[in-house]
């Protein structure tokens, strides 16, 4: 079988950010750096659904191509008002099918020591299926 390409993205894009250190033991571990702030996203600006696969702007293009380059993905997102970062959950929104049917994993830091699941937990699960052919807890991702 070939090698499986792991992504972490890093959720933090803040001056100073933590993230980056939690982000490159991450890394040391198991996967390939994607820093959002190598990836600038606007407010989310496409009128079509994700999930129609029809992206109009040049930034959601690459951002996708990015994505369907992976096979499963660590999120690393610090904890912001008990939930994820606005940025990471901005740049999920903006993609649908690239994140189906992937593995994913969650790390989570922050003052108080992350709370687990921040992403998880706040119920955003990307590549949700709603065709229901996936058993896996309605959710396109395998999540540990
Ligand atoms: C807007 C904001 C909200 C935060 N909310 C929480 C919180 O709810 N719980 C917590 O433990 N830490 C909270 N913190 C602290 C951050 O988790 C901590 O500063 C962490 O280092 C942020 O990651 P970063 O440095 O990579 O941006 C918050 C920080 C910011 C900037």
């Amino acid at each position: 079988m070939a090698d499986l390409k792991i992504a972490a993205i890093l959720g933090s894009t803040r001056p100073g950010r933590n993230g980056k250190g939690v982000a490159d033991w991450v890394v040391a571990k198991a996967a390939t750096l994607v820093d959002l702030l190598d990836h600038p996203l606007p407010h989310l600006d496409e009128a079509a659904p994700a999930s129609m696969g029809q992206y109009a702007g040049e930034h959601t293009r690459e951002w996708a191509a990015t994505i369907a380059d992976y096979d499963g993905f660590v999120f690393v997102t610090p904890e912001y008002n008990h939930s994820t970062s606005g940025v990471l959950k901005n740049a999920i929104d903006f993609l649908y099918g690239e994140w189906n049917d992937k593995a994913a994993a969650f790390v989570s830091y922050g003052a108080l020591g992350g709370a687990p699941g921040a992403l998880s937990s706040t119920g955003v699960r990307p590549g949700t299926r709603r065709d229901g052919r996936s058993g896996r807890d309605r959710s396109g991702w395998t999540t540990r």
